[in-house]
C-alpha cells in the first residue's frame, strides 16, 4: 500500500482525488501547508502531495528524506516552490505539466473582459438597483495590441483567444517557438507597443520582478497588465506606484508575490496584514482573484488522474515517470527527450 499525505488539501482536492480510487494507495488529506514547522506530519508516508504554496526547501527535503518519504508529487505545473536541486539523489519529484491550459488562458481572458468592460462594477451596481452607466465606459479589444510574455501551452491558447477578438498579438519568449506564426519581438518592444500585457512564463531567477519600475517606465500610458502566472513576476510595489501615477490603466492579478499565507483561505472578518495587497485591492482598476485560474472541473479531474498515474509510475514502473523533474537541466521538456529514464 502506497501511503500519500496531501498537504494544503481543500474540499475540491478531496472530491477529485477520492473519485479516483486506487486499491494500492491510501490518501490522507491534511489541511495544513507543508513547511519546516509541519513537515513532521509526513512521517510514515511514502509520498507527499503538495500544491503551489507549500514550502519544499532544503530543510523540508532533508526531513522528508530522513522520514523515508520517497516521492514529492506536485499536483500543479509550476515548481518554483520546490528546491529540485536539493532533492536530487534523495527524493524524486514529479509534477502535472498540463492539466488544462484552457482553464488558465480562459481565466486571463475573463479578467481582461471584466476589467475593460467594467463588469465587476456593473454587477455590484445592478444588484443594488443602480442602473447608471456613469464611469463604466470601456474600450474595444478589437484592433488593440496585446503583448504575451511566454508562449508555452497557456500563452498560445491565450494568443488564439486574443486573435478571435481581432487583436494584434506580439510576443516575447526566451525560447521562441520555431514552427509558429507568432510575431516575436524583444521584451522592450513588447513593453513599448502593448495596450495589454499578459504574463505566461514561469517564475525563475531571470523572470523574478520582470515587471518592475524599469519595465513599467517603458510601457504605454493606460496599459492593462494581466498576471495569471506567478506573483513574483511583478514587483507589486512598482505596480502600485504605476497605478497611482496613472501610468497603468488596470491590473488583473490571479497571483501575488506574498500570496502564500493569504490566498486559498477565507480571511473575511480578519484584519489583512499585507498593506500592499490591501492597497492594491482598494484601487478601482485592480481585480484580484485568489489563484483561481486553474480551478475548473476538467482541470481538477486531470490533476487527480495525472498525479495518481505519476505516483503509480514511480512505484511500479521501475521508478520511470515521464513527468519527473530533473535537477540538471531544469527543463522537463528537454529531459523527457534526452533521458526517457529516471532523474537519478
Ligand atoms: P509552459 O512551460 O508550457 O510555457 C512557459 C513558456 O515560458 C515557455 O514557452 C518558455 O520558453 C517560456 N519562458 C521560459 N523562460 C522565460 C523567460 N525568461 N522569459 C520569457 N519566457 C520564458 O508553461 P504553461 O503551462 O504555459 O504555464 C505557464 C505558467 O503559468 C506556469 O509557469 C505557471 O507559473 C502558471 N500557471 C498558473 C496557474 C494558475 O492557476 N494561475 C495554473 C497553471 C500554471
Amino acid at each position: 500500500m502506497i501511503k500519500v499525505a496531501f498537504f494544503d488539501a481543500k474540499e475540491y482536492d478531496i472530491n477529485s482525488f477520492n473519485k479516483i480510487s486506487d486499491s494500492n494507495m491510501e490518501f490522507k488529506f491534511l489541511e495544513t501547508k507543508l513547511t519546516e514547522d509541519t513537515v513532521e506530519l509526513a512521517k510514515g508516508y511514502d509520498v507527499v502531495c503538495v500544491f503551489v504554496n507549500d514550502t519544499v526547501n532544503e530543510k523540508v527535503i532533508e526531513s522528508l528524506y530522513e522520514y523515508g518519504v520517497r516521492l514529492i508529487a506536485l499536483r500543479c505545473a509550476g515548481y518554483n516552490n520546490v528546491d529540485v536541486a536539493k532533492a536530487y539523489g534523495k527524493i524524486h519529484v514529479v509534477h502535472v505539466p498540463a492539466y488544462s491550459p484552457y482553464a488558465v488562458a480562459e481565466h486571463a481572458a475573463a479578467l481582461l473582459l471584466t476589467s475593460v468592460r467594467r463588469i465587476h462594477k456593473a454587477y455590484n451596481r445592478t444588484r443594488d438597483f443602480n442602473f447608471s452607466l456613469s464611469g463604466l465606459t470601456g474600450f474595444d479589444l478589437h484592433g488593440k495590441t496585446v503583448g504575451v510574455i511566454g508562449t508555452g501551452k497557456i500563452g498560445r491558447i491565450f494568443i488564439d483567444i486574443c486573435m478571435g477578438f481581432g487583436m494584434n498579438v506580439i510576443a516575447y519568449d526566451a525560447f521562441p517557438a520555431k514552427d509558429s506564426k507568432i510575431e516575436y519581438v524583444s521584451l522592450d518592444e513588447l513593453f513599448e507597443k502593448s495596450n495589454i500585457i499578459s504574463l505566461h512564463c514561469p517564475l525563475t531567477d531571470e523572470t523574478r520582478h520582470m515587471i518592475g519600475a524599469d519595465a513599467i517606465g517603458k510601457m504605454k500610458k493606460g496599459v492593462v497588465i494581466l498576471n495569471t502566472s506567478r506573483g513574483a513576476l511583478i514587483d507589486a510595489e512598482a505596480l502600485l506606484d504605476g497605478i497611482k501615477a496613472r501610468k497603468i490603466g488596470a491590473a488583473c492579478l490571479d497571483v501575488y508575490e506574498e500570496e502564500a499565507d493569504i490566498f486559498f483561505e477565507d480571511r473575511s472578518g480578519h484584519i489583512l496584514n499585507d498593506e500592499l495587497l490591501a492597497r492594491l485591492i482598494s484601487m478601482p482598476n485592480v481585480i484580484v482573484t485568489s489563484h483561481q485560474a486553474f480551478l475548473t472541473e476538467e482541470a481538477l479531474e486531470n490533476i487527480a488522474e495525472t498525479t495518481v498515474n505519476n505516483i503509480k509510475s514511480c512505484f511500479e514502473n521501475e521508478g520511470v515517470c515521464d513527468n519527473e523533474l530533473c535537477y540538471r537541466c531544469g527543463s522537463v521538456e528537454e529531459c523527457k527527450k534526452k533521458r526517457k529514464q529516471k532523474c537519478f
